[in-house]
């Protein structure tokens, strides 16, 4: 395990150990095995990972449940470097029928909740049975908006991070382990 690594033009130092970050979604997954227990395989759960963040953890959890589930995607952006822009763009849309579902929205991180509450405001359209927003990581102190946040792993101060799934400008996603930034 590295203590620090270099990205780009900044440098991150190990924040989350890998072993730490399982911990937490054992934790999470048990909680979704018995909300989800009911699913059936003619009525499945729509798991929703959001692209291209959440594919690690959207992975580890998916191990973890044992419940009957289809697995679908979808990319809002909203980030250039270390900061959100707040104007989000629809990268891969929401599945084309998802009526009378119910839906797991899998995300990697909720910062200011920007895309969390587009991603909500998508789905109204959809006639979905149920929406819930299972993350792995949510800034606690920043995130100020009403979406209720049903399933979240880790709580995170408000500094920025990468590694497991998230990335700086693109880089670090690899990383086993979470690593905020050096200042
Ligand atoms: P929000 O719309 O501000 O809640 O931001 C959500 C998205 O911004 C996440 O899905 C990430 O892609 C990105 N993001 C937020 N905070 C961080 C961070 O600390 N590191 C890397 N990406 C982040
Ligand atoms: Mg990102």
């Amino acid at each position: 395990m590295e203590n620090k690594v270099r990205l780009h033009d900044k440098t991150f130092k190990l924040f989350i150990p890998n072993e730490e970050i399982e911990k937490a979604i054992d934790v999470v997954a048990e909680r979704l095995n018995k909300d989800f227990a009911d699913a059936t395989d003619e009525d499945p759960v729509m798991l929703i990972c959001t692209l291209n963040g959440a594919v690690v953890f959207a992975a580890e959890l998916l191990k973890r449940l044992n419940f009957p589930m289809v697995l679908k995607a979808c990319k809002l952006s909203s980030y250039v470097g270390t900061t959100s822009t707040g104007v989000i763009k629809t990268d891969v849309p929401l599945p084309a029928h998802m009526e009378g579902k119910r839906v797991i929205i899998v995300e990697d991180i909720v910062d200011t909740g920007n895309t969390i509450v587009a991603m909500m405001g998508q789905l109204k359209e959809k006639n979905v049975k149920e929406a819930h927003v299972c993350t792995l990581l949510l800034k606690k102190d920043v995130y100020k908006r009403d979406v209720k946040l049903d399933y979240v792993a880790m709580d995170i101060p408000d500094r920025f991070i990468v590694g497991f799934g998230l990335d700086y400008d693109e880089l670090g996603r690899n990383l086993k382990d979470i690593y905020v930034l050096d200042d």
